[in-house]
């Protein structure tokens, strides 16, 4: 029996379309002809793609829940001021429910515009832990919708905000996944390093993830992510450990990067996320001629290394657009980072797709027999169609289930 049968798919690394035989939620068949007579009479319900694009979810693997469509404006357009209008809001606004409501009004959003899995940072730099409590309840109540992941982010600093260790050690007792920080924003460099020393030791002693956000800084000087490089490779930590954001990379010295720091991630197995709608927007503001104040993704994606492109935010203190649209994301990427070749594009989609998904673990994840029957049919013919134009998202189908579109 086949509760639902795809038929004339088109898959973003393969020619011709092809047939997707779904059961009890899991892929069961892909290939050109399971779509038969036969089939299509026992199948409980068919849908006919008719040529257009399939692809697994969309995976946004570095965002901010606690903050989403806050609406604070940011006059300057930095990042200093939206940390500043960010810590002013969690002093006079920030309740439970006030994060609650708007995490989960953008998420059911997010869902239907193909997005099933979130790395959600969230600020614990709180003494009533807020943010956590509020993620925490809402990755429960939207498991079966989207897989969401939280990571305890110092986000006023580690060594900056006194009381935060042990608010982050709290976060991770009541369920927070991942380990965070925010090497640059501590006042020297050393306590960047020992920030990340702290926090990498505590990842490797309760078996946790680390996701930092590591070198967000137009200072070319701002080397953290070498720092957090070494100590993946020490404590034996390779594959799961990322560094976001790190625009500070595409101004650094080029011998530096092409000989000594993308050889140590690569080493060390550190991926990459970058955030190109926030970062060209909060980047670049103190150099003339102003950069791509973007991690190089053409060359850490050819050197080996797992790279993302994330959101980062949408209407909330730092950025006062985003739709939750990951191709978006992909189109600006691909902008940023100088991946225009035909396989270079090909390889954006991968980075809002497949490439966050492993970044995040995600189990049983893709278009193949077995994985989970997770996946968006978008209105157009293929990949290139579908960054052009962002299209209709036709059909959201979780866990065999079609939960959202026109089907
Ligand atoms: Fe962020």
């Amino acid at each position: 029996m086949i509760d639902l049968l795809i038929k004339n798919a088109t898959l973003l690394e393969t020619t011709g379309t092809v047939d997707i035989a779904i059961r009890e939620g899991v892929i069961t068949e892909i290939s050109p002809r399971v779509a038969t007579a036969a089939s299509e009479a026992q199948a409980r319900k068919t849908i006919d793609a008719a040529g257009r694009l399939v692809l697994p979810p969309f995976v946004d693997s570095h965002f901010h829940l606690d903050s989403v469509w806050t609406r604070v404006p940011n006059a300057t357009g930095t990042l200093k001021e939206g940390i500043d209008n960010w810590y002013a809001y969690k002093q006079t606004r920030l309740t439970v429910e006030d994060v609650y409501q708007r995490a989960r009004a953008y998420c059911e959003h997010a869902f239907s515009m193909g997005i099933q899995a979130i790395r959600s940072h969230v600020d614990v730099c709180d003494p009533q832990l807020r943010g956590a409590e509020a993620l925490v309840q809402l990755r429960q109540d939207l498991r079966d919708t989207i897989d969401i992941q939280l990571v305890a982010f110092p986000q006023d600093g580690y060594f900056r905000d006194t009381e935060v260790a042990g608010l982050l050690r709290k976060a991770l007792e009541m369920g927070v996944d991942v380990v965070g920080g925010i090497p640059h924003f501590e006042q020297t460099m050393e306590l960047g390093s020992r920030s990340i020393q702290d926090l990498m030791e505590l990842a490797a002693e309760q078996g946790l993830l680390v996701d930092m956000h590591c070198d967000e800084s137009d200072d070319p000087l701002s080397r953290h992510v070498e720092t957090l490089a070494f100590h993946t490779a020490r404590l034996g930590m390779q594959g799961r450990v990322n560094a976001s954001h790190v625009t500070s990379m595409a101004i650094m010295d080029p011998y530096y990067v092409s000989r000594k720091l993308i050889p140590l991630m690569t080493g060390a197995e550190v991926s990459v996320i970058a955030n190109p709608l926030i970062n060209i927007h909060l980047g670049g503001h103190f150099h003339h001629p102003k950069h791509r104040a973007m991690a190089p993704i053409r060359e850490l994606h050819g050197a080996g290394i797992t790279v993302a492109c994330a959101q980062d935010c949408n209407e909330d203190p730092w950025y006062p657009l985003g739709n939750a649209d990951m191709l978006e994301v992909a189109h600006m990427g691909a902008h940023i980072g100088h991946m225009m070749g035909l396989d270079q594009l090909r390889t954006m989609v991968g980075m809002v797709t497949t490439g966050p998904a492993a970044i995040m673990h995600l189990e049983r994840y893709g278009l193949e027999r077995g994985c989970r029957a997770n996946l968006v049919i978008l209105d157009a013919p293929d990949y290139l169609a579908a960054l052009r134009t962002s299209p209709q998202r036709i059909a959201v189908i979780r866990d065999g289930v079609i939960r959202n579109g026109k089907q």
